[in-house]
């Protein structure tokens, strides 16, 4: 295929669809990942109008109006009901897995975040759609089965890193809405610039203390949006840092879950080369019980993720 180097020197876009083809990428699959770029276009068309109606009340033409993470899940509810690839389906908005009834070849499974932090809109800050991509009918696998995983940043650009299991990619939503190819294989060089904490650090455990402790002093910034997607993106971008929302001593399982939100980041991440863990284990490796699993993540450049969980050995 087009090299990154010569399409740079021609000024030649490749978009999302074309790359994956490019890449050898299954035509079902595409078909998965082009139904969430479409999706994500009508999900920042209500960001940006501000239609920030409240679920079940009216708009001034006595209308319905929906919560714009209600309003997300519905769209791509819609597109991945129809897609004709998909068997099963879980939101992080619905209680239970929705079993695709339209015709389709049943060959993948998605659990999708579908508008993750939504509650930032209100103060303008970024949020995103999180999805994780089984080629089963089964979404209470580890991680690590994932043939896919992605996250749509709605921030000052509309971005999608994507990957199906061979490298990471970054594209950016240009004039038409159409994903143009950002960046290729990007790859975390090591070293926390930046960590991103989240929960209460006086209820962190004493390992989890010490790690905090030793990225500052090792110059570390604290970079902290309380967005999950924006705070993973700027670690990936920036190629190196650690993103954390550990085991607290009110909530031993931490906030995040499993599949709608830590299984598909933890791909990505160890797909450029990063790390994810529980604390006491590969994330990846995690046998989910439940769709509303959580759990301790911790997750970044895969020297600092080694030496927390030695920090977290150490505690107990
Ligand atoms: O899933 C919800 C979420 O908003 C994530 O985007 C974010 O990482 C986390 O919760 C922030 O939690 P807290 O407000 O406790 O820092
Ligand atoms: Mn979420």
């Amino acid at each position: 295929m087009t090299s990154a180097a010569e399409r740079g020197k021609t000024k030649y876009q490749i978009n999302l669809r074309r790359y994956l083809r490019e890449c050898d990428v299954d035509r079902d699959l595409t078909r998965v990942i082009c139904e969430i770029a479409n999706a994500s276009k009508y999900i920042i068309n209500a960001i940006r109008t501000g239609d920030l109606g409240v679920a079940g009340t009216s708009n001034l033409y006595g209308e319905q109006q929906l919560a714009l993470d209600v309003l997300a899940d519905r769209i791509i509810q819609k597109r991945l009901m129809y897609s004709g690839v998909v068997a099963n389906l879980a939101s992080e908005e619905l209680p239970d897995i929705i079993e695709v009834t339209h015709p389709s070849n049943k060959r993948y499974s998605i659990a999708f975040d579908p508008l993750d932090g939504s509650s930032l809109v209100d103060v303008n800050l970024a949020v995103g759609t999180i999805v994780s991509i089984f080629e089963s009918d089964n979404l209470l696998q580890p991680g690590r089965n994932q043939v896919a995983a992605l996250y749509v940043l709605y921030g000052p650009r509309t971005t999608m890193v994507v990957s199906t299991g061979k490298g990471v990619h970054e594209f950016a939503m240009n004039q038409l809405m159409e994903f143009d190819l950002v960046q290729e294989n990007i790859t975390m060089e090591g070293g926390a610039k930046v960590y991103a904490p989240g929960g209460t650090r006086a209820k962190y455990s004493p390992g989890t203390e010490k790690f905090a402790r030793h990225l500052e002093t090792n110059g570390a910034k604290l970079r902290y949006s309380g967005g999950f997607v924006p705070d993973i993106n700027q670690v990936l971008i920036k190629r190196g840092g650690v993103f954390m929302y550990p085991h607290l001593s009110d909530a031993p399982q931490g906030k995040l879950r499993v599949l709608f939100e830590l299984n598909p980041m933890a791909f990505l991440i160890e797909q450029a080369g990063g790390a994810a863990s529980t604390g006491r284990g590969r994330m990846l490796d995690v046998e989910p019980q439940g769709i509303d699993d959580r759990s301790p993540i911790f997750i970044g450049s895969k020297e600092e993720i080694a030496r927390l969980e030695q920090f977290i050995a150490e505690e107990s």
